[in-house]
């Protein structure tokens, strides 16, 4: 049977190229979310709440992270999510992409950062994909 290369198989040929891209941004996303919420690794419900997990289950120090991504932009999402004190002086959010170096910091995590940059930039991903669900114009 000869192949012929149809507009249908074309169109299909260039959907099927197209989407290993798309996969990989959701899969990123997904990723960043399972990061933040692992104690593990982010831990970020000690202090937040994150979307999509039983509100007793976190915390109430830090803004909840329900729509930040459309409060932030991505810019300022990845300095927070690299050193958060740097951007709002005197937060208590660790600083995830620096070395720690403190006496308190335990000997396995010296000269550590929190997240490696690629945790950090799917955490980012994600932060950036919670948008606040838009609003009706009040009327008045
Ligand atoms: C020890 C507590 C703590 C932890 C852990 C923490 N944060 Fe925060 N975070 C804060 C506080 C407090 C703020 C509010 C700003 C400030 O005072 O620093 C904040 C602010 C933010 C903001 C800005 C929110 C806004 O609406 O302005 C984002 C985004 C954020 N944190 C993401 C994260 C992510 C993602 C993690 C986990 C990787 C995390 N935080 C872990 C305490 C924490």
């Amino acid at each position: 049977m000869a192949l012929k290369a149809t507009p249908a198989a074309l169109a299909l040929a260039l959907a099927i190229s197209l989407e290993p891209l798309a996969v990989t941004e959701d899969a990123r996303i997904a990723d960043g979310a399972r990061l933040a919420a692992d104690p593990q690794a982010g831990d970020c419900g000690i202090c937040h709440h994150l979307p999509g997990h039983d509100a007793r289950d976190q915390g109430t120090v830090g803004p909840p992270l329900a729509g930040v991504g459309s409060r932030l932009d991505r810019a300022t999402l990845e300095a927070l999510m690299t050193d958060a004190r740097a951007l709002r002086p005197g937060s208590i959010m660790p600083r995830y992409g620096v070395s720690a170096t403190a006496p308190r910091v335990p000997g396995v995590l010296q000269g550590e950062a929190l997240l490696s940059p690629s945790e950090r930039a799917a955490i980012v991903a994600w932060l950036e994909s919670l948008k606040a669900p838009t609003q009706a114009t009040p009327h008045g």
